[in-house]
C-alpha cells in the first residue's frame, strides 16, 4: 500500500471550544483523518504562554479531547496526545531557538500584537513559533490544517525546517498549511474574528438557551436591510441560495431571521452536544492520553535521536 501523506494540527486548551475552531480546522480534520496519517494533539506548554492557572489548565484539556472525539475523530484511526507528555518537543524547540534570530522572530504577528496592545511579552510568547515549529517537524508532518490566523506560523515551520536541513543535513520534511479558504476565519458576534480571546463566541456545544443568548447578542447594525453579523454565521450552515431567499423575505426584520438561526445552530450543535455529554460520563480519558503520550514519545523520541547526533549534543 502507498505510504499515506502526514496531518497534524493542534488546538490550545485556553477555553471552551467554539464553532470558528470547528469550521476553521476541526471539521477538514475529521474529513481527512482517514486520506492522511493523522494525528491531534493538545498543546499545553502554548497555554502556559498566557494560562496560569493549572486546574483551569487541566480542565480544558479535558475540554479539547472530549471535542476532538465528539466533533468525529476516531481514536482508532488518529494518534491523539499531549505535548507535554512527549518532552521531545520542547527539547527540539531549544535547538531551533539556536539556530534562529530575534530578529527573525520579531515578524510574528502574535508577537506584534501583544506588543502593540502594550502587553508584557513573555519570551514564551515570543518563542512560540519555534515551539509550534517542534510540534510539527518532529512528526513528518506534510499538512497542518489551521485557520488563516495559524498561517504564518506554518511558514515559520517550515522556514526553521529548511535552515536546519541547510545547517546539518536533511533531516525535516517542509510542511504546508491547509486552509478552508470560505471558513479560512470564521467571524464572531460582533463581526471580529471569532475568538476565546475577544469573548465574542459561541460555543461548539452550547446548549440551546446559550445558542438564544448568543444569537440574540449578535451585532446588528440599524441601517435595515440585511444583517451581515447573522449572516455571515449562518453562512456556515446553508448555501446562500437557500439564505437569500430567507433574507429577502424578511429585511429589516432581525428577530425572525435570528430565530431561524437559532433553529439553524441547535440542529447543527445538538448531535455533538449529545455525543459529547455521553462521552464526558462514560470516556476514560486520562487512559486515552496515557496510551497517545507513549505511542507520540516513541515517534518523537527516534526523531530526536537523529537530530542529536546531527547537531552534535550527547
Ligand atoms: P486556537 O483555539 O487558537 O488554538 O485555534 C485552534 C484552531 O482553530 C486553529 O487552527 C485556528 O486557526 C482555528 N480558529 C480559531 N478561531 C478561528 C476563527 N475565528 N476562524 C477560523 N479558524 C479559527
Ligand atoms: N498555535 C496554534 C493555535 O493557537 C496551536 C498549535 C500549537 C498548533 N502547535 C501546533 C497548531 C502545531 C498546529 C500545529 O491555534
Amino acid at each position: 500500500m502507498k505510504e499515506r501523506k502526514k496531518m497534524l494540527s493542534g488546538i490550545k486548551p485556553t477555553g471552551l471550544l467554539h464553532i470558528g475552531n470547528y469550521f476553521g480546522m476541526m471539521k477538514q480534520s475529521v474529513e481527512l483523518q482517514s486520506e492522511y496519517e493523522s494525528t491531534f494533539f493538545i498543546p499545553d506548554y502554548h497555554a502556559l504562554t498566557t494560562l496560569h492557572d493549572p486546574k483551569l489548565l487541566k480542565s480544558f484539556v479535558r475540554e479539547v479531547i472530549l471535542g476532538y472525539l465528539s466533533v468525529g475523530l476516531d481514536p482508532k484511526k488518529v494518534l491523539l496526545f499531549r505535548q507535554s507528555d512527549v518532552p521531545e518537543h520542547t527539547e527540539l524547540a531549544w535547538i531551533f531557538n539556536c539556530i534562529t534570530t530575534v530578529s527573525y522572530l520579531s515578524r510574528g504577528h502574535a508577537y506584534k500584537d501583544a506588543e502593540a496592545k502594550g502587553e508584557e511579552v513573555s519570551v514564551g510568547t515570543f518563542d512560540y513559533p519555534m515551539l509550534m515549529a517542534a510540534d510539527i517537524l518532529l512528526y513528518d508532518t506534510d499538512v497542518v490544517p489551521v485557520g488563516q490566523d495559524q498561517k504564518q506560523h506554518v511558514e515559520f515551520a517550515r522556514d526553521t525546517a529548511e535552515k536546519f536541513n541547510r545547517l546539518f543535513g536533511e533531516t525535516f520534511k517542509l510542511p504546508e498549511e491547509r486552509i478552508m479558504k470560505e471558513v479560512a476565519t470564521v467571524p464572531g458576534l460582533d463581526g471580529r474574528k471569532m475568538s476565546k480571546s475577544y469573548n465574542n463566541y459561541i460555543p461548539l456545544f452550547a446548549s440551546r438557551e446559550v445558542i438564544v443568548e448568543k444569537v440574540m447578542a449578535i451585532v446588528t447594525d440599524s441601517k435595515g436591510g440585511r444583517p451581515e453579523n447573522v449572516f455571515a454565521i449562518h453562512r456556515l450552515l446553508r448555501d446562500a441560495q437557500v439564505l437569500e431567499p430567507l433574507y429577502d423575505a424578511h429585511v429589516g426584520n432581525y428577530k425572525a431571521l435570528k430565530e431561524a438561526l437559532v433553529e439553524d445552530l441547535d440542529a447543527f450543535i445538538a448531535p455533538m452536544r449529545e455525543k459529547r455529554e455521553k462521552l464526558e460520563k462514560e470516556y476514560d480519558v486520562d487512559a486515552l492520553l496515557r496510551e497517545g503520550g507513549e505511542r507520540a514519545r516513541a515517534i518523537a523520541s527516534t526523531k530526536m535521536r537523529d537530530v542529536r547526533a546531527k547537531v552534535g549534543v550527547r
